[in-house]
């Protein structure tokens, strides 16, 4: 079992009317709770990390485990940086062993994202690795990023940003947002957007940040055993599925994981007080993360047997 990159993966996903799901760790419950959870579906998945999580686990800490534990549970995965924010953080993830990456110049107007995106290109396709960017922005925090309104991509951006640097997928800004309040009122996404911009870029992977559905029964575990999320929303799981089976071959969910995560932690806590093995209460949280990542091959990805 190896580190792959997404060429195969998002080619077969295109075709087939499917994504991939993009999952973000930081640490090896994570990691194992959603290699498993590919692995009893037969399904590709992209296990991910943002800047933060590479410190917080430790870059070579994070690409040997994540290495090592697809060879032992038998899954070849492809391992990207999330949001990469800078040449210098994405040149480190690429001699470290990445296979893919983001750089993230969505902030940035247009020329500069371009320059900033094609560097990237440039040094990631010289040594076998591809890359994803993004264009438009999404309302929400991403990383050390706040954006107070969505900026939605315009389609005939997307065609000269692709064309200009050479990208292998591109993150595009139709209505979600990150973490766990997405919608204050009726959920609602451009696929009027997405759809232009697949009939003017037909074969190219388009990914979708932002869009974990937000269980509103792992809200409800949280809540009653201690915790205090008020008025999450996220993204329906139809809506999911529709983009699923248009141009969308990558869907980021993180939020979702932790949720899952904090739940299951925190009613295995209030239920048994005299735990005190992290291994006892760790599992739990890695077999909530097993359970999300099915239910997401299942019935927002379509993924299963991809791998195959
Ligand atoms: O897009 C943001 C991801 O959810 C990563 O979040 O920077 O807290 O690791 P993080
Ligand atoms: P969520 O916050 O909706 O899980 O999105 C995660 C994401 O887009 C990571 O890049
Ligand atoms: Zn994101």
């Amino acid at each position: 079992m190896a580190l792959i990159t997404t060429k195969e993966m998002f080619k077969k996903a295109y075709e087939g009317g499917y994504s991939i799901g993009a999952f973000n760790i930081s640490n090896l419950e994570q990691l194992q709770g959603v290699l498993e959870g590919a692995k009893a579906k037969n399904s590709f998945v992209m296990i991910q990390a943002s800047k933060s999580a590479i410190e917080y686990a430790g870059i070579n800490t994070l690409v040997a485990m994540v290495k090592t534990a697809s060879d032992e549970i038998g899954v070849d995965v492809a391992l990207h940086l999330d949001h990469g924010p800078d040449f210098e953080t994405v040149k480190k993830c690429i001699d470290a062993g990445f296979t893919s990456v983001m750089i993230d110049g969505s902030h940035h107007d247009f020329e500069t994202n371009v320059k900033m995106t094609k560097e990237v290109v440039d040094y990631a396709h010289s040594k076998g690795v591809v890359v994803e960017a993004e264009l438009g922005v999404l309302a929400g925090v991403e990383d050390d990023v706040v954006a107070d309104s969505h900026v939605y991509t315009e389609p005939d951006e997307a065609v000269e940003f692709v064309e200009r640097t050479g990208v292998d997928s591109l993150a595009i800004a139709i209505g979600t947002s990150h973490g766990a309040f997405k919608f204050k009122g009726e959920a609602k996404l451009r696929f009027d957007i997405l759809e232009e911009i697949q009939n003017r870029l037909p074969g190219f992977p388009i990914v979708l940040h932002g869009a974990s559905a937000v269980d509103q029964e792992s809200v409800a575990t949280c809540n009653k055993y201690g915790g205090d999320i008020a008025g999450a929303k996220g993204v329906p799981v139809d809506m999911l599925r529709k983009a699923s089976s248009m141009a969308v071959c990558k869907i980021n969910m993180d939020t979702d994981l932790r949720l899952a995560m904090t739940a299951a932690l925190r009613k295995f806590m209030a239920e048994n007080p005299s735990v005190f093995d992290p291994r006892k209460y760790l599992a739990v949280g890695r077999d909530a993360i097993k359970m999300v990542v099915e239910d997401k091959i299942d019935n927002v990805l379509g993924s299963e047997n991809s791998a195959k």
